[in-house]
């Protein structure tokens, strides 16, 4: 027992933090957790755990009440604020529309690139750990983690 927790201490202190017991993240599928002040959302879908910002880019939308869907074979999950859709894998936003050289046009689906900070999740012995992103790049959904973008998203 004293291994496992110093081995527990060890893995926070590589940035893991512990997020909850493997079955009870499966059973209630979304899990809203606070990790060093950023909110998360942990999602379970068809045997894989994902982790992202809570809070949609686009003005901030709660994506915890999201539909889950598979677009151009990436399992997207779709803002309930206006429809928009991030891949759970990667945070990419994909958006369909029209290349209009193309003749006839076809109506495709494109990518932004990535617009909401994904997470990384791991298990152990039945626990969930979750990483937050160390890229250190601007991503659009930081403004909703920052003051400005929750005193905004409070008046919304
Ligand atoms: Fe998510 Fe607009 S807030 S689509």
């Amino acid at each position: 027992i004293e291994d496992r927790s110093m081995e527990e201490k060890e893995q926070t202190e590589g940035g893991l933090h512990f997020v909850g017991k493997k079955d009870e993240l499966m059973e209630a599928k979304r899990s809203f957790r606070t990790i060093e002040d950023r909110d998360i959302l942990i999602i379970y879908y068809q045997g894989v755990f994902y982790a992202m910002d809570s809070y949609c880019y686009h003005a901030g939308g709660l994506l915890q009440d999201g539909d889950i869907e598979e677009i151009n074979s990436k399992l997207c999950i779709i803002c309930p604020k206006h429809k928009y859709k991030l891949t759970l894998a990667e945070g990419e936003c994909l958006y369909r529309g029209t290349n209009p050289r193309e003749k006839p046009p076809v109506p495709r689906w494109y990518s932004k690139g990535v617009k909401q900070r994904t997470h990384t999740v791991t298990e152990n012995n039945g626990e969930v750990y979750v990483k937050l992103s160390d890229r250190s790049d601007w991503i659009e959904s930081d403004y909703y983690q920052g003051e400005k973008g929750k005193i905004e998203r409070a008046k919304a």
